[in-house]
């Protein structure tokens, strides 16, 4: 795990999108074919797609013929609810990315059968060659996508409650908590794992403590983002805010020192 304390709010989106295009160009090089990345909801990751966006229009990055997968979903909101998963990754991330929007997947919260629509986004993403690189960001909590504390760290896609805490964090896209689904559907946190590398934003003080037990924390099912600790290959890119709860922040230090090639991570 590889820990990185920007100088700011902005610096945290410029220095995960230089990491997520590195991978990005690395992925297409290695296995001749485009990428495929994991893509998240909120609004951690919104600097992030703005900042890929740009690459993209400046030539510095192809994405043409590349796919997305999701990482979650509402249950019970229909696909064209402005809130739904479906419409927020298109407005922030297929539209601005100019990715072809049938080739960005996200799970179907609106089937019959969530067990079976569940197996289905797993053999997707199976048959994509599995994701290249999955952003992220965390929850209050310590959640990653929608795997709420006490998740089995080897969880698969499947239907999951969502706990009063993001109900009440997520409230603020509704317009009263009643309107908040409680359910969704989510990769689980072994699919999460499968990914080849994981970038994670995080800013603010809210986040201090969740960042804090997901990099310094024991691994346990009540921070399911420690499981990351185990992944050979995640960065981690937070604001000062966001660190203000590390002990050992010193070891991480700010991206200037720590990496003073970061823009050139990938070359
Ligand atoms: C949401 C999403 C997560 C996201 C998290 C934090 O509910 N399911 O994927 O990372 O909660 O959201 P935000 O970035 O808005 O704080």
């Amino acid at each position: 795990m590889e820990v990185v304390i920007a100088d700011s709010v902005e610096q945290v989106g410029a220095v995960a999108a230089a990491k997520v295009a590195a991978v990005c160009r690395a992925a297409t090089r290695r296995r001749g074919a485009p990428p495929v990345l994991g893509v998240a909801t909120g609004s951690s990751p919104l600097g992030l797609y703005e900042h890929l966006a740009a690459m993209v229009s400046a030539g510095d990055l192809d994405l043409t013929d590349a796919s997305a997968f999701a990482l979650d979903e509402y249950v019970g909101l229909p696909r064209e609810h402005p809130q739904s998963y479906a419409q927020v990754i298109a407005r922030t991330v297929t539209e601005p990315l100019g990715l072809a929007p049938d080739r960005v997947h996200v799970p179907d919260g609106t089937a019959a059968d969530p067990e079976a629509a569940s197996r289905e986004y797993e053999e997707r993403i199976r048959n994509a060659g599995g994701i290249d690189v999955q952003i992220l960001g965390i929850g209050a909590n310590g959640h990653i996508g929608f795997n709420e504390p006490g998740s089995s760290f080897s969880s698969r896609t499947r239907i999951k409650y969502l706990t009063e805490r993001t109900r009440e964090d997520n409230r603020r896209f509704f317009d009263s908590l009643d309107e908040v689904p409680t359910h969704c559907l989510t990769q689980g946190l072994g699919t999460i794992m499968d990914a080849r590398e994981l970038v994670l934003v995080a800013q603010g003080t809210g986040k201090a403590a969740a960042v804090a037990a997901m990099v310094e924390g024991p691994v346990s099912a009540r921070c399911p983002a420690s499981l990351i600790q185990f992944h050979r290959f995640a960065t981690i890119v937070i604001d000062a805010d966001a660190a203000s709860g590390l002990q050992d922040a010193e070891y991480h230090r700010s991206v200037f020192d720590h990496k003073p090639d970061w823009q050139r991570w990938d070359r």
